[in-house]
Formats: C-alpha cells, structure tokens, sequence
C-alpha cells in the first residue's frame, strides 16, 4: 500500500434527533479502520460533522418553539458525547451550518454556474396555503396512488413501495396542519446530472475497489438514463439561501457532502492550511463510510459535483448494510429501538465496538445485533478467552516472579509457536486494511486460543515446582501474546488495550512495535477488566406489550363445534380476521354485527374447537356478564395504547396477556396507573370496579 495521506469521512448524521445504535455501526467500522491505519503509521484524517439542514429541522424547530440553530447546537453536543463515549476518534467534527461550509457551497454552486451546468426550470410542488409553505414529501401524507393503501408519505409507499411524486397522492393532507395542500409552481436551479453520464460510467468501472454488488447497482441506474437534479428549495426552509436569489435556498443533499469538505478546512485551519491539500491536490486518498440507504447520493450527484469543479474523486466508498435487532427491523413500536445513550446507561461501549466488529466486513448486508448472541460472544469470546488468557499470564508473572519478565524460551517449538503466530499477525493488519473486521476478530481470537492453549500444554503451576526458570520464560512468551493482542486489539477496544498495557507498564504501541522481543521488564499488577454478562441486556424502551385496535365486528355466525362460542368476522382498518368468542349465551346476533370493540392483534393465534381464532375480543365482567369494551369516538384500526406507550408488535401469548393486569376503575380501563386509550380517547366498559380485562 502507498504512503499517501488519507482522509476517512463517516455519513455526517442529521442534527435533529439522536444517534441510534444503527447509527453506530458506521461509526465503529469507520472508527476501527481509521485506528488500524494511525497504528500502522498511516497519516489519516478522520473528518465528520452534524448535517443541520433541511425542512426536517426547520419544522422540527418551528414546532419545538425554538431557533433551528438551537435544534441543532442541542444535538450537536448530544452527537459529540455520544460519539466520545462510544470512543470514535474524529479528528475533527464539524457542522454543515459553518461558515466553511457557506464559503465551499457558493464556491460549488458559482462554479458549476460558471461552467453552464445549472439551468432554472419551473416545477410544479405541493404547497399548504394554510402554512405558507411548500412541502417536502415526508410532509404530505396521502393515499397511494398505486396500491390505495392510506397514510402514505409523499414519496414513497411503505405498503408496496412504489415511488411517486406528493402531487400524485390521493387526498393528500398536510402532515402539519392536515389541511389539503396544492398544486404551486416554483422556479428551481437544476444541475446538470445527466451531462456526467460518461464520466460516471468511467469511474464507476474503473474503480475496482468499489463492491462489486454497488457498481452494478450504480452503473444500472446511469444506463437507465440520469436525470437532472434540482438542487435549490423554496423558503422558509433551514439553509444557506442562494445568493441572488431570495428566498431560495441550497437542498440540503446539496450542502451536506461538501461537509466533508468544509470539515476537512476546519481541521486545517490549525496547519494555515485548505482542505484542499485533500480534495484537490494529488496524493492523498478519500474514503467514505456510508450506509446503503445513500448509495445515490455518493455515487452519482457527489462525484458528479467533485468533477464539475475539479476535485478529486474519493478513492474508495465503503457501503454497509442497516442493523437489524434481534432479527427485526429497529422501530419504537417492537421495542427494539436503542438510542446510542440508552446502550450506554446500561452497558460497555467497548462490547459493542467488539460486538459489531466481528459482524461486520466490506459488505453491504444487514447486520444484527442479537443480544442473546451478544452476551454469547462476550462471555465466551471476549472474557473466556481473550480477557481470560491475559489475565492468567499477567497475574501469574504478579504472583510468582515479582512482576518481573525474563528472558524467551530458545526452544524450537516455541519459536515455531512465535512464527506462526508473526504471519497470524500480518493476517490481522491485512484484515483491518481491507475493512474485514469480522475477520481480523477472528484471527485475534484464535491467536487468544492459542496462547490459552500454551498455558494449557505447558501447566506453568506444576512447572513452576520443576523449573522454575523454564516456568519464567515460557510466561515471559506469553507476556509477549498478551502484548501483541494488546496492539492488535487496540483499534476495536482501545480503551481496554491502553488498560492492558498500563498492566504492562507500557504505552503507546504501534503495529511496529508487534513481535516476541519484549524481555526482562517489570510489569504492573494484573487487574480483571471483563466479567460475564449475567444478564441478557434488556434495555427496552417502556413498551406496553399487547397491541390493541378497534375492530368492526362485519358477522357473526354460530360456531359449527361449540353451542357457546361465535365465530366472528372483524374489520381491522387494513386487514379482517376471524375471532372465535364466548358471547353466544349473553349477545344476540343482532346486537353485535356492526358494533365496535377492541381487539388484541398480537397474540398467537389458537384454534377453538377446530375453528382459528386470530385475535381475542375483549371484554370485562359485570356480574358475571361479559361486558364488551368500547372506544367511542374510534374508527377501526385504530391502535389502542397505555398513555405515552409504544405497543409492542411481537407476539405474545395468552398468559403474557393476562399477566397485564388490564382492569377496570370507574368505567375505564388501566394499565398500572395509565388509562388505555385511542388517539380520539379513551376506551370505556360497563363493568364492575376492580373487573379483569379478558
Ligand atoms: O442520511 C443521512 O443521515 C444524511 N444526513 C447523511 C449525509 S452524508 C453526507 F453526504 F453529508
Ligand atoms: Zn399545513
């Protein structure tokens, strides 16, 4: 590999919430990368910033009651604790809301002026006269203009994911104010994407390195013809307003990559240097850290505006997959969403940096983070033989040679043990280099057996009574694994390594310092880092655990098998299901066709008397009569919930139900002290104080 200096960026986060888990696996990939190359001597730079602009921000903002600049000053030092805590070493983190950034934006956009690659043409957009403003397509919500499924966002169809534009929504409606928007035309500044076709191809083919799975994605899309893209927005909007031009501002996805840039400036300022000793001189290297859901944006309109001003193009774009939890896609209402914050009040940033590294790689497949699995690989992994095998040798070099190393064991097979250990080292650099961290992990890990093993094979407390001096030196090569794991291990856990080698009484190793010379030294009292996980992590969110909905009872029907039950067809809103009920010997048909109640939807489902029940209707007793309950103002579909809850979407059975303890205080229904409700109120039941909800 060449000695050129390398600039390493990480996808600059929005600034307005906070950092996830999922967030974090780019971060740490990115992170032990960037570490690998600082301990193989490499100059690097590791650049990132808050990406602040956009409607998200300025809504967000303007419903918060406060300045965007408050919004995201907020974040940013939310961001920047996060990121410290979780030990991502950033040289610099900057923000895209940065005088820097203003001065390469209009830089880009004067340029690409300059050279006739921006046109002006009118568009046609939806617009909320009630709000006075024009609104981006995650603002209007509507029906599917494809597949008619309801409160869809204006740019894409989460039931049959389509795409398609605001305007073509069926009964659009303003997600802020709910009133229908309309039709405005707007005069917008569009840059020239399709005119880049050629080079794209070009780069795109003739950069190896790109994932193969990436380039074809890629270069797809540039055959099936670029479109132009529009690059200003429409006021009031959080941005750096075109010059010239009032109210009209730079996309964000405009301002957001020339971050990189402006982040880089920020960190030269220090040298009385530009980023341009990055972007546009030769010899250095440009790598990005992105996650697949903006493949578009870094391949094709980033490199397409680094050529229409004469920059370099990044040498390499490393795209990965999203984080699944626990198998699942993260969201509140599974509750497996973890904020970067929560993970932290509860557990080890360093376990989940060791955690993510073994899973990840040059690939752009999900990840998953599965906490049974997690805790696997901790107890087993992490503590059983890593931070087990350095601990017995360091405390045994404590307790019988006064903490002192002495010389290396000069026997064949030692140091046959020693080279194949050297060539397992190279092995692990090499992973790191090609951003295998899955692979380097496991390279580490075998290293950590083997020396286990030498421990194992060489019984150093029997050998101690025998020889005392061959006992010290085959622990003084020991010492020397528990040194390189130290170096080697430092760009995954480097907070543990410096632990390690303070233990060591050593500082500041590098992968040059990786080798079996390390002799007659003193080292420090050994300490235990790392215990088992007892506890497989649970630190959910509050979820309350069943989900509920009004259903439309659409008929009824005896059951074919059971003179008390009723088999019931229901309307969920999007879905009908079949429930089996007990109400044959207290409701006529006729009272309950057409009626509204409330169903549980997560269970699984049981077959009552040969009939599948999917669902359980419920109800609450008075005097021995089950009362059905009641949510008045509903509509079916509509989710049920304990004030302030997110319900749960995992399946549960019937005793996880029961063990709820629903129950009924004058006509209401409570979990713990919440009342259950519906976004139109809440729900209601005739039934007897103290009634269980059945
Ligand atoms: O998708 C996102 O979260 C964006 N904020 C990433 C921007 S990366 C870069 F282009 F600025
Ligand atoms: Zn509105």
């Amino acid at each position: 590999m060449s000695a050129r200096k390398i600039l390493v960026t990480a996808a600059l986060p929005y600034a307005n919430g906070p950092l996830h888990l999922g967030h974090m696996v780019e971060y740490v990939l990115a992170d032990v990368f960037v570490r690998s190359l600082r301990m193989a001597g490499r100059e690097v730079v590791f650049a990132c910033a808050d990406d602040t602009h956009g409607a998200p921000i300025e809504i967000a903002a303007s419903r918060a009651g406060i300045k965007p600049e408050e919004l995201i000053a907020r974040f940013s030092d939310e961001h920047k604790k996060d990121f410290s805590d979780f030990l991502i070493s950033f040289d610099v983190f900057h923000t895209t809301h940065s005088p820097e950034n203003k001065t390469y934006a209009d830089f880009f956009y004067n340029t690409f002026k300059k050279k006739g690659l921006i046109y002006e043409r009118l568009v046609e957009q939806t617009y909320c006269e009630k709000d006075k403003r024009y609104l981006p397509d995650r603002f209007v919500r509507g029906i599917c203009p494809k597949c008619k499924a309801a409160d869809q966002y204006g740019d894409q169809c989460e039931k049959c994911n389509s795409t398609y534009k605001p305007i073509d929504l069926i009964e659009p409606a303003c997600s802020i104010c709910g009133s229908p928007p309309v039709r405005r035309t707007s005069l917008h500044d569009f840059f020239r994407l399709s005119s880049f076709s050629g080079e794209l191809k070009e780069w795109i083919m003739g950069n190896e390195r790109l994932q193969p799975e990436i380039r074809n994605f890629v270069m797809n899309w540039i055959n099936s013809g670029l479109e132009d893209w529009d690059i200003t927005r429409d006021g009031p909007y959080f941005g750096f307003q075109v010059s010239g031009k009032p109210n009209k501002y730079y996309y964000v996805w405009l301002d957001a990559p020339i971050g990189y840039i402006s982040a880089t400036e920020k960190y030269m300022q220090q040298f009385h240097k530009t980023a341009e000793e990055y972007w546009k001189q030769s010899g250095a290297q440009i790598i990005h850290f992105i996650g697949k859901d903006i493949i578009y944006f870094h391949l094709l309109f980033w490199p397409a505006m680094l050529i229409g001003v004469g920059y370099n193009l990044p040498y390499d774009i490393v795209v990965h997959g999203f984080l699944t939890v626990n198998g699942e896609k993260m969201s509140k209402s599974r509750g497996n969403f973890f904020t970067a914050r929560e993970y932290l009040n509860s557990f080890d940033p360093e376990m989940l940096r060791f955690y993510y590294a073994s899973n990840l790689s040059k690939t752009s497949s999900d990840v998953n983070l599965d906490f049974k699995d997690f805790q696997r690989k901790i107890n087993s992994e992490l503590v059983s033989n890593i931070a087990n095998f350095i601990y017995r040798t360091l405390s045994f070099v404590n307790n019988n040679f006064d903490s002192k190393l002495g010389r290396l064991p000069k026997s064949n097979e030692d140091k046959i043990l020693a080279a194949r250990m050297q060539s397992m080292f190279d092995k692990v650099m090499e992973s790191y280099r090609n951003y295998n961290l899955r692979e380097a992990v496991k390279q580490l890990l075998e290293i950590s057996s083997l020396g286990n093993k030498y421990l194992q094979d060489n019984e150093p407390w029997k050998l101690i009574r025998k020889d005392k001096s061959a006992c010290h030196e085959k622990l003084s090569l020991a010492a020397n694994m528990v040194r390189n794991l130290s170096i080697l291990l430092y760009p995954v856990m480097p907070d543990y390594c410096i632990k390690i080698q303070k233990q060591l009484a050593l500082q500041n190793l590098a992968f040059s310092d990786l080798g079996f010379n390390f002799e007659n030294h003193k080292i420090n009292k050994a300490r235990i880092i790392y215990t088992n996980i007892e506890e497989v992590p649970s630190i959910a969110a509050e979820v309350f655990p069943a989900r509920l909905k009004v259903a439309a009872i659409t008929s009824v029907d005896d059951h074919p098998n059971a003179d008390k039950l009723y088999v019931l067809k229901v309307d969920l809103g999007d879905e009908t299901r079949t429930l089996v009920a007990g109400l044959r010997a207290f409701y006529p048909k006729e009272s309950l066709a057409g009626r509204k109640v409330i169903v549980v939807t997560n269970l699984k489902p049981a077959k009552l008397r040969g009939v599948e029940s999917q669902g359980m209707l419920l109800t609450a007793d008075k005097q021995g009569k089950p009362m059905l309950l009641a949510a008045p103002k509903s509509s079916p579909g509509d989710g049920v919930a304990a004030e302030g809850m997110d319900s749960s979407e995992r399946q549960i059975g019937l005793d996880a139900f029961h063990a709820l303890g629903l129950s009924v205080e004058g006509k209401r229904v409570y979990y713990k002290d919440k009342i259950l409700s519906t976004k139109h109120g809440s729900i209601v039941v005739d039934a007897d104080d103290g009634a269980g909800i059945k």
